[in-house]
């Protein structure tokens, strides 16, 4: 049977290069492109740096060495649970690096990173619009404001057990 992840991001793939092909070759297009695939795509592959790269006619090593000095692009596929810490300038001001810390700690990975299990990703974004919740954190779709060090522990935790829920529910139907 075809692993659903896969279809899903060769059609996600796919959807990139429709999307593509309306751009103009123009080197100026490099950093929209690359935001388009991730944006299509969830991470910057290696297919869809080479398509960038086609386009453009540019090397892929340029456009993945252009792409790697900027922390908004990510090369791994994000986690089950993407955890976005916003570090615009009020979430910055409010102590929003130290709940990024907080959360790399205790995930034991960078931002930009995803946990080895796949359950976590991390990243750092721009004003999430909020500004009044700040310092805010988004896990998965959800707004989490006035995010303090102590509060990552328990976020974590509540999607660690969810997942074992999950898990064992799983390997109940499995057994009947
Ligand atoms: S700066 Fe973080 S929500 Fe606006």
């Amino acid at each position: 049977m075809p692993d659903p992840v896969d279809n899903q991001y060769l059609s996600n793939l796919k959807r990139f290069c429709q999307q593509l092909s309306g751009f103009s070759r123009e080197r100026g297009n490099l950093i929209p492109l690359l935001q388009l695939a991730q944006h299509c795509v969830g991470f910057l592959p290696p297919k869809a740096i080479d398509l960038v790269a086609g386009h453009l006619g540019l090397s892929p090593s340029e456009v993945f060495g252009v792409a790697t000095f900027y922390n908004q692009f990510r090369f791994t596929p994000p986690g089950r649970h993407p955890i976005k810490v916003c570090l615009g300038t009020a979430c910055h001001i409010k102590g929003g690096e130290i709940i990024l810390e907080n959360f790399e700690r205790k995930l034991q990975i960078q931002a930009g990173q995803t946990t080895l299990d796949q359950c976590f990703s991390l990243e750092r974004v721009a004003c999430v619009g909020c500004c009044a919740l700040a310092p805010v954190a988004l896990m998965g779709e959800a707004i989490h404001g006035h995010m303090a060090p102590s509060k990552v522990e328990g976020l974590v935790l509540q999607v660690e057990i969810e997942e074992e829920k999950h898990r064992n529910r799983k390997q109940h139907h499995a057994t009947e």
